[in-house]
């Protein structure tokens, strides 16, 4: 026999729904839209570490593609539960070597499917102490993941909040005008991994925050260039959504140097309206589990001598459309 990967050991060993106490019972869940707040619901009563029924993760998806983050509280989990988990929702995001993104290994060409976003454990811990600026996961893939979910293990006394921006309120919100001229729009994002791997030199460890943030023509092309939807329809509930990050470099196709990079950056500084922004403060044992195709994150940063450890997963998506 040969050995399983981590994946399949993962859900070879997931409880079933025969085994009682491992089974999630459906009527103990609720899902409670967070009050006041621009996207995000949180689930109570649910243990991640348990066999889900059918019913509860429908429902889940249900509530992911209306309101774009759930947020798990009060989870315990080694890495072989939190796998089995999130795969009810889709395939591990596994990139080709040829698009690195963050944790890409030199020896697999493509990250692990649990990726450690810390400052904590030593050598194989992404992202450091900085702030990551808004962004959506893996946007300048052929094929960037739909969604991530985050699982908070330690946290610092001191910064370390993720805030998340609802890019479906933000597109609604323009004008009539503005709508029109953009939904034809493609966008080329840029990939920033790509940009630090070639300067070696650039102690900014987490490939955000250091390209110029619109590649004019005279400007060389680093890296492979995947256009896609500058407005993107979402697969599950057709809302068209913002499909911009506010930082990386970007460029839009066909379009002249100036009028381009102006309408980004005017849809940048829209996007970053508190009004379109939920900020999570962490508390351990929370799962973040968010809807990358309508949303976009960010980090604020927080003081290097704490510590803070949260494991990442991201799931496989589509082709936008
Ligand atoms: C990520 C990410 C934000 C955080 O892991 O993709 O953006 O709060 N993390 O660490
Ligand atoms: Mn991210």
């Amino acid at each position: 026999m040969t050995s399983l990967t981590q994946l399949s050991q993962a859900i070879h060993d997931a409880p079933r729904w025969h085994q009682a106490e491992q089974f999630q019972n459906p009527t103990e869940i609720t899902i409670v839209p967070l009050k006041d707040e621009a996207l995000g619901a949180a689930v109570f009563g649910l243990d991640a570490k348990k066999a889900q029924s059918g019913e509860t993760i429908y429902r889940l998806k249900q509530a992911l593609a209306e309101h774009l983050i759930l947020v798990f509280k009060n989870q315990s989990l080694d890495d072989l539960q939190y796998l089995a988990f999130a795969s009810y929702f889709g395939s591990i995001f596994r990139p080709s070597a040829d698009n690195p993104v963050l944790a890409t290994q030199e020896d697999s060409g493509t990250p692990p499917d649990v990726v450690p976003v810390s400052n904590a454990v030593g050598k194989g811990d992404y992202t450091g102490h900085g702030e990551l600026t808004p962004h959506a996961d893996h946007q300048w893939t052929p094929l960037p993941s739909f969604g991530s979910l985050l699982y908070a293990i330690e946290l610092p006394q001191n910064g370390g909040q993720t805030a998340w921006f609802n890019t479906i309120k933000a597109y609604e919100a323009l004008d009539d005008n503005t709508k029109q001229y953009i939904n034809q729009l493609q966008l080329i994002t840029y990939n920033p991994f790509v940009r630090f791997q070639n300067n070696k030199g650039t102690p900014k460890e987490d490939g955000y925050g250091t390209s110029p943030k619109y590649r004019f023509k005279d400007q060389p092309i680093i890296g492979h260039a995947y256009p896609h939807p500058l407005v993107r329809t979402h697969p599950e509930s057709g809302r068209k959504a913002l499909w911009l990050n506010t930082h990386s470099e970007v460029e839009l196709v066909n379009e002249d140097d100036q009028i381009g990079s102006e309408l980004i950056e005017k849809l940048r500084e829209h996007i970053l309206k508190p009004e379109f922004r939920y900020e999570h403060q962490w508390e351990q044992g929370d799962i973040v589990f968010w809807d990358n195709q309508a949303t976009l994150h960010s980090r604020r940063p927080f003081p290097s001598d704490q510590r803070r450890l949260l494991k990442r997963i991201s799931l496989a998506g589509g082709r936008p459309f």
